[in-house]
């Protein structure tokens, strides 16, 4: 099997990252947009936010050299500044995390995860935030992640 590694997302990914954002949806919902306009879309969308040292987003992905089989990406978000406790003044969400499903379970997620929550960490984040689907939980509690009990949410 070719070597996979972790790389950040550049521009020229755009297509082949709208591609496995589709798949990673419809896997478990049913697209309400048509396969060749979402990907239209979102290519466009990626390809301004995850070129080189775009800010506020970063995207890796694993690529075997031929092609890509997973992704995460990250978005920071500032904070008002605050005069005491010399807390970081940044946070960090992340999402878009996927690996394609004949690649799971041999720990190509938990070294995207790692590489993201590193990378955090250097940054100087405060806090790093997600939504996690159920099967995932347990990975998000391995990699040091825990669910609050001051987080308040509303959707519509
Ligand atoms: C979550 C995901 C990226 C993990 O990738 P992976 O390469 O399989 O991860 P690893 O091999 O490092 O770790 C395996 C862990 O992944 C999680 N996992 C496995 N299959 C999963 C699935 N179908 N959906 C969600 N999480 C899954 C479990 O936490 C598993 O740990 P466990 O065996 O202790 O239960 C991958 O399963 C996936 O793309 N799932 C579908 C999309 C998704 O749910 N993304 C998370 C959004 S919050």
């Amino acid at each position: 099997m070719a070597r996979v590694r972790i790389r950040l997302a550049k521009s020229s990914d755009s297509h082949a990252l709208a591609e496995l954002r589709y798949r990673f949806r419809t896997e478990t919902e049913r697209a309400a947009e048509t396969k060749p306009r979402f990907l239209r879309r979102c290519a466009s969308w990626m390809k301004k936010r995850f070129r080189s040292g775009a800010y506020p987003w970063r995207c890796w992905v694993l690529d075997d050299g031929k092609q890509l089989l997973g992704h995460v990406c990250v978005q920071l978000f500032e904070k008002i500044p605050n005069p005491v406790n010399d807390e970081p003044e940044l946070h960090a969400y992340i999402t878009n995390f996927y690996v394609v499903p004949e690649m799971r379970s041999q720990g190509l997620g938990k070294s995207l995860l790692n590489k993201v929550l590193s990378w955090c960490r250097a940054r100087g984040t405060d806090a790093v935030i997600l939504w996690a689907t159920p099967g995932s939980k347990s990975l998000y509690r391995r990699c040091g992640l825990v669910e609050p009990t001051d987080i308040f949410e509303l959707r519509y």
